[in-house]
């Protein structure tokens, strides 16, 4: 089986590397070799590796920049998922997608499900909607994956953000109203990898978009504490303790871009057609705040 991979250098795209690699023959490409800024160019990608399976871990994920970028965002968010996916169409390849809790607005009181009416908040969750649009539009088989509060040990995310200011001040105010999931990149990548060994044994799960988090619900604060608790127990350098991470209204934090209040997503879709359990998302981050903060032991 052919892979190719775009991207390779986010969060997710890292983690995908070395399971996908497993399953076949990778080429994993990342701006400099597909540039999903030039759309018209990722069809004579496409034909020239002949994959069987596409993977785009790539995207615009500047959410506040966004804002003042809609197109850029778009360009990427959207007009190059149209390319993959006819490109995917052309040649009978599966595309593997990946989407967010932003297209949602978060009103909803539980958990968002796949068939739940979309409404984006921001230019972000406006253009990745439109991504999942044409991903479905092309006739490709595909999976999309909407996911949500992404982190790894490397790449920006809250995690690394958390522990970095954790070490530099004594207090942090975080915002404590809005409600979701932290899911791990090497969890992301593994479903992933396993829809695609499992396509390869000639069982694949069927086509549509999945929610994929770990169990579980928290805010951003409390996924702060929980972190410095996680680097304290492991002796972590700490100026800021758990209990100093201070609660805030998102009205006390202003952003350029709207964020959904609640991006908790139903995954039974996922573990049902897969028949797994997710994780809980504290077995989920430990491992990934457990490395980092060994690396800043005292
Ligand atoms: N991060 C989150 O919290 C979150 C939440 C929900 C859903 N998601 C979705 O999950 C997927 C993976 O996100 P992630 O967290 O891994 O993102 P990430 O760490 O920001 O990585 C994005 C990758 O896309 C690449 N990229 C950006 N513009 C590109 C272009 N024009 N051409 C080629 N590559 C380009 C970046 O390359 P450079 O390094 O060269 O810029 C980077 O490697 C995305 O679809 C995202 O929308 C993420």
């Amino acid at each position: 089986m052919r892979i190719l991979l775009v991207g390779k250098g986010g969060q997710v795209g890292r983690e995908l590397q070395a399971p996908l690699a497993a399953l076949g023959d990778l080429v994993a490409l990342d701006r400099t070799t597909a540039d999903l800024e030039r759309p018209d160019d990722l069809a004579a990608v496409v034909r020239r590796e002949r994959p069987d399976v596409i993977v785009n871990a790539a995207a615009y994920t500047a959410v506040d920049k966004a804002e003042s970028e809609p197109d850029r965002a778009r360009l990427v968010n959207a007009t190059a998922v149209a390319a993959l996916a006819r490109a995917a169409a052309d040649r009978g390849a599966t595309l593997v997608h990946y989407s967010t809790d932003y297209v949602f607005d978060g009103t909803k009181a539980g958990r968002y499900v796949e068939t739940d009416d979309p409404c984006p908040l921001s230019v972000y969750g406006r253009t990745k909607l439109e991504g999942e649009a044409a991903a479905a539009a092309s006739g490709c088989r595909h999976w999309i994956f909407r996911t949500t509060w992404v982190y790894a040990p490397h790449g920006q995310n809250f995690v690394r953000t958390m522990l970095r200011l954790g070490r530099e001040r004594d207090e942090l105010r975080v915002v404590d109203d809005q409600f979701g999931v932290p899911t791990s990149a090497r969890l992301i990548a593994a479903i992933t990898a396993d829809c695609i060994g499992r396509l390869a044994a000639g069982a694949p799960p069927p086509a549509g978009i999945y929610h994929l988090a770990p169990h579980g619900e928290t805010t951003w604060c409390r996924f702060a504490r929980t972190i410095l608790a996680a680097a304290r127990e492991r002796r972590a350098f700490l100026r800021c303790q758990p209990e100093n991470v201070v609660g805030i209204a998102t009205a006390d934090y202003p952003l350029p871009a709207r964020r959904p209040a609640n991006s908790r997503l139903d995954t039974t879709k996922l573990e049902t057609a897969l028949n797994i359990r997710l994780p809980e998302w504290q077995d989920d981050v430990l491992p990934v705040v457990a490395a980092l903060a060994a690396e800043s032991s005292s």
